[in-house]
């Protein structure tokens, strides 16, 4: 990337920045996410297309667009990881695809292309037939998705039932406990008459994505599903969704804010900022050839097991509230490559490398003439 800072401070700011991203490569050998994640690109047909959405609200600061023009796209099978600081649009995202943005929320521009059917235009009954079905969602906090009054087994029960009306309600319970048992919840047909509240975190977690995947959908929607659990637990769920996608096929939505769980989990990673996907690329581009500056600033904030947390590169500042947009490129406050240039003309999302997408003016085109 072509790096013109204007002042000595910036200029420091950059070398760390790069310092820091070099250090995350060289600490695990080079090509250490490629050779984790080798993703064939263009390999199937698309389960999952998102153009041009824009969701807006409205509010007494006028109408803002939460998300404003993300196109994305999604393989059977396999797992898209959108990642980007709080309130970039990621959940509005998310929720759009499942058409429950909550009112005064709406869609106002843009297809939602699943399994060949525009979602945004569909009539809310036939939405509801494939919510739960073919379009399953799990949330950061399982209870928001599970009503304390009943049990974890009554409630897959409930959630089977909205699918599939002649079955007996001892069929129903044994396939319950076995959606139990496949999310490795000991016990299964004890926990089946638990209520939530008996249950640690974890548990509930395990319970959620039963229930999300009790009637076998193509597609799971994971809104930061392992932020509130501790980092053991974590790692279990991850692996739980990472095997229950290798028996079932089902393609995940991965929202997250932390490019470590990305790294661990995605093929393909779309970086949001501000309503927009900056860059979009398989995930061994997004690790090893990083090209906008927003995601070099989030890989140089990675943790790593021997640095000292207060040490972390964070990039300065926050992501602007959709009423508050800066003129241009949106992150150029933010931006250490910033130059005059950046405030007056918004750079669109552009392929920069085959697969590899970037928004900023100077992310180098491969094969460019010079
Ligand atoms: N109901 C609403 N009314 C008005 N604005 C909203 C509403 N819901 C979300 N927004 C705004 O849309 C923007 C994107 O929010 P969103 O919840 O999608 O962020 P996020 O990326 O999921 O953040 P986090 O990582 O904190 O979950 C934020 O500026 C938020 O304030
Ligand atoms: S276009 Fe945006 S991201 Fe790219 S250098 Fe300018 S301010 Fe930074
Ligand atoms: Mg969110």
């Amino acid at each position: 990337m072509d790096r013109r800072c204007s002042n000595r401070s910036e200029i420091a700011l950059t070398a760390h920045l790069f310092d820091a991203v070099y250090r995350l490569i060289a600490q695990r050998g080079p090509g250490w996410y490629r050779d984790q994640h080798q993703e064939p690109r263009n390999a199937m047909t698309d389960l999952l297309t998102v153009e041009g959405l824009r969701t807006v609200f409205h509010t007494d600061a006028g109408e803002i667009a939460a998300v404003d023009g993300v196109d994305l796209s999604l393989a059977p099978g396999r797992t898209l990881g959108i990642v980007g600081e709080s309130g970039c649009g990621k959940s509005v995202l998310s929720l759009s695809i499942m058409r429950l943005v909550p009112p005064p929320g709406r869609i106002a521009a843009g297809r939602i292309v699943f399994q060949g059917q525009n979602l945004a235009d569909l009539p809310p009954a036939e939405m509801r037939a494939i919510r739960g079905r073919r379009i399953a969602m799990i949330f950061q906090e399982p209870m928001t998705s599970l009503n304390p009054a009943f049990t974890a087994g009554d409630q897959i029960v409930e959630a089977m039932r909205a699918h599939d009306r002649i079955a007996s309600a001892a069929s129903l319970r044994a396939r319950a406990i076995a959606a139990l048992d496949r999310v490795r919840i000991p016990a299964a047909a004890r926990r089946f008459d638990e209520y939530p509240h008996q249950m640690s975190g974890g548990m509930r977690q395990r319970v959620m994505i039963a229930m999300a995947l009790s009637c076998a959908p193509d597609l799971l929607i994971a809104d930061e599903p392992t932020t509130a659990l501790d980092v053991t637990v974590q790692a279990q769920i991850l692996d739980l969704l990472r095997s229950l996608q290798q028996q079932t096929g089902m393609a995940i939505l991965l929202i997250t804010h932390d490019l470590g769980i990305v790294a661990e989990m995605a093929d393909v990673v779309a970086v949001m900022y501000a309503g927009r996907v900056v860059e979009r690329a398989s995930g061994p581009d997004i690790f090893d050839d990083p090209q906008h500056p927003y995601t070099l600033g989030l890989l140089g904030s990675i943790p790593k097991i021997d640095e000292d947390r207060d040490r972390l590169l964070a990039i300065e500042g926050t992501v602007p509230p959709p009423f508050d947009l800066p003129l241009g490129c949106r992150f150029h406050p933010r931006c250490v490559f910033a130059e005059p240039a950046c405030a007056a003309s918004d750079p669109a999302l552009r392929e920069i490398a085959p697969g590899h997408l970037a928004a900023c003016r100077l992310a180098p085109v491969e094969n460019a003439p010079a």
